[in-house]
């Protein structure tokens, strides 16, 4: 469930009209609510009940500093997958202590950053990187807390690009071969040894694939206590779906039971969850207007000022993304409309063939786009970034100004004459 819906023929975020926002801070526009991504991230913390739990936001979904500080002051903890993700967490105000670093691609100085900072966990994610992170330990003084991630080949049966728990993906390492890593990592004084994760795919819209991969990693956590390796926590990943279209995954809350349930015979395993579109998707949508409308002998095609380079999704995975109008007009008939921005691309859309009642000047909302939205968008063709706002009950705070033209070419140079 979101905040965002008709009052008459106005869609409203909150408590404010989409079209009161789009006057006020143009076009294209995030637009965020503050109560749907503090629902969503209370329906995991309150179904996870008495089992020791932390929910890491996946920071990748979106990092806005504004939505990472609405978390912090919840108690979230934070995935992160890059040094730049953790900064932001820290200028948001998270506490390192929450964090655990994912990723299969950890430079040195990033390890030794995350070092420094002191955060949970990294999620290792393969041999090479347990003995990179024991070498700069070391050089440090410092004792580096780890997990595995373990690749438990289960079928998320979602898009390719996002499923990442087949033998074939690159994360993980192989559950089969993890308990003699576990070993090496244990004979290490400089490591300590805490948990376990695995993330097998996003956009997951049944639970028993989760259910399927967490029995997997229970057999090995008494493998390896059996072996006198005993683990503090369990990170079950994120992945779970939304409805988009006409999904039907399971509430949070109804997964985090069902998943907090399998952990019955644990009652000191701290149980992780990684969410991120679950929290944030339906807790934003982008704002744009319609700048022409033209007809085709084919299609027509409705020409927004939002583009491929502000959301991606449908351009790269056939993502099929809701497109409302911000003020229904019943007074018009409805036509059948690709919404098309104005990149040069054919890949260039936001859907294909809509029924939408509209006329140029008219403001287009595409939903279930607050997460992998801005956090994917690009300067391609040289547009600048959309700005970005938080709706709060009647307040409006603008949380990521629109670029300006001085932004496109920070940093570049032109030769000496
Ligand atoms: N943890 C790890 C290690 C991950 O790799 C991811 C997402 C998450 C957590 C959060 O997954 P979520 O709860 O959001 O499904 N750009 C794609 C999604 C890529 C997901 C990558 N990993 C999209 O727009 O659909």
């Amino acid at each position: 469930m979101d905040y965002f819906n008709y009052q008459g023929p106005q869609l409203q975020a909150e408590q404010v009209s989409l079209a009161a926002i789009a006057s006020q801070f143009g076009t294209p526009t995030y637009v965020y609510s503050r109560a749907t991504l503090e629902r969503h991230y209370r329906a995991f913390t309150d179904a996870a009940g008495s089992q020791p739990h932390l929910v890491c936001y996946a920071v990748k979904a979106n990092s806005n500093i504004a939505l990472l500080n609405l978390l912090a002051r919840l108690g979230s903890g934070f995935d992160i997958v890059s040094e730049g993700e953790l900064r932001r967490v820290l200028q948001a105000g998270g506490n390192p202590a929450k964090v655990v670093f994912s990723g299969v691609g950890k430079s040195e100085a990033e390890i030794e950053f995350a070092l420094h900072t002191g955060i949970k966990c990294f999620n290792v994610e393969s041999e090479p990187e347990l003995h990179r992170i024991a070498q700069i330990a070391a050089r440090l003084g410092k004792v580096a807390p780890i997990s595995i991630r373990v690749n438990p080949d289960i079928d998320a049966k979602t898009h390719p690009y996002i499923s990442t728990g087949l033998k074939a993906n690159k994360f993980g390492i192989d559950i089969n071969s993890a308990l003699s890593i576990y070993q090496q990592a244990a004979a290490y004084p400089q490591l300590k040894v805490c948990g376990v994760d695995c993330h097998i795919g996003s956009q997951l819209t049944e639970t028993q694939p989760f259910l399927d991969a967490l029995d997997k990693l229970l057999l090995l956590i008494d493998k390896l206590a059996a072996a006198g390796i005993v683990l503090s926590h369990i990170d079950i990943g994120g992945g779970l779906g939304v409805t988009y279209l006409d999904e039907t995954p399971p509430h949070p809350a109804e997964y985090a039971a069902e998943v907090v349930k399998r952990l019955a015979a644990y009652p000191h395993l701290t149980l992780l969850f990684e969410p991120g579109r679950a929290i944030m998707a339906n807790a934003g949508v982008l704002l744009t207007k319609v700048e022409y409308l033209k007809p085709g002998q084919e299609k027509n095609f409705a020409i927004v000022d939002a583009a491929m380079n502000d959301l991606i999704r449908p351009a790269l995975y056939s993502a099929w993304m809701n497109i409302v109008p911000a003020q229904l007009k019943p007074e018009l008939s409805a036509q059948t409309y690709d919404v098309v921005g104005p990149v040069c691309e054919t890949g260039d859309f936001l859907g294909k063939d809509r029924a939408l009642a509209i006329e140029p000047g008219d403001l287009l909302v595409v939903r279930s786009a607050g997460a992998y939205g801005f956090t994917m968008s690009s300067n391609y063709n040289s547009r600048l970034r959309a700005a970005e706002v938080l709706v709060d009950g009647d307040q409006v705070h603008l949380v990521r100004q629109r670029e300006q033209w001085q932004d496109l070419w920070r940093g570049e140079q032109l030769l000496p004459a």
